[in-house]
């Protein structure tokens, strides 16, 4: 039957919304709890896995890459099929996302990348000193509310845990459509004294577009077909 204005307005109530929702979210879960790229708690790995991703999961010796607040992970995936001699790790909190990168994953038999779900906030739970050799956050969530800023990707709190999981010269990469959250990475990262800084406000337009490697994640596809630009940096960690 078509979706009229009077059937519209009597849609149930929201409570059978939400049970639609999990009933979404349940195949996803299932999945993760199947897939040998999905590293999340109660499987063996998940424990383990500090210091040994190499070792113990992908069994070659390759630069490991991280993908921070991955939702998705178009991006790990993305990276994943254009640098096929690196490792990459999306990270998020929410399963139901990441399962959908873990089937795309599959489904493209790329055994280079994997999901890891956890909050970021434990990030040295899982990697050891020195483990990773890159950093891409990508469209984080900008928790511009004052009493939040803490939650930001990008607060010093949680640059020092990048700084201890990567190597010395390691790169760190950002992108936003958030100017305020993009400002306030820019000082962060100038305070805790990195290097190499470089960035724009238009990352399209921008010298710096071939670092794109022509992938857009979820939220960078909403944003820019609104017209907005994409704020772009990068810098090396001591
Ligand atoms: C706005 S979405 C962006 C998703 C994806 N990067 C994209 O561009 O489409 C932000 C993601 O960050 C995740 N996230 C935010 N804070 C996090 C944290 N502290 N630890 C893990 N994931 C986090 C959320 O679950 C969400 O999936």
């Amino acid at each position: 039957m078509p979706l009229t204005f009077d059937s519209a307005v009597s849609l149930p109530a929201p409570t059978t919304n939400i049970k639609i929702l999990s009933r979404k979210k349940q195949p996803r879960f299932e999945h993760n709890a199947q897939a040998f790229n999905v590293l999340e708690v109660g499987k063996p790995l998940y424990e383990n896995i500090k210091g040994k991703w190499n070792e113990s999961h992908f069994l070659t010796p390759n630069p490991l890459i991280l993908e921070l607040a991955c939702g998705k992970g178009e991006y790990s995936v993305g990276l994943a099929q254009v640098f096929p001699e690196k490792n990459f790790i999306g990270i998020d909190v929410k399963g139901d996302r990441l399962a959908v990168g873990s089937k795309r994953a599959m489904q493209l038999d790329l055994k280079n990348v994997a999901f890891l779900r956890t909050n970021i906030e434990f990030l040295e739970n899982f990697f050891e000193q020195d483990e990773v050799s890159e950093i891409w956050i990508t469209f984080p969530d900008p928790f511009n509310i004052k009493k939040r800023t803490k939650r930001r990707l990008t607060h010093a709190h949680f640059l020092e845990k990048y700084r201890s999981v990567l190597q010395k010269g390691g790169w760190l990469h950002l992108k936003t459509d958030n100017r305020e959250l993009f400002d306030f990475s820019l000082e962060s990262l100038q305070a805790i004294g990195v290097t190499d800084l470089v960035h724009t406000f238009d990352l399209y337009s921008s010298d710096l577009y071939h670092e794109h490697h022509g992938i857009k994640t979820r939220f960078e596809q909403i944003f820019t077909e609104k017209g907005f630009p994409v704020h772009y940096l990068r810098c090396r960690f001591l």
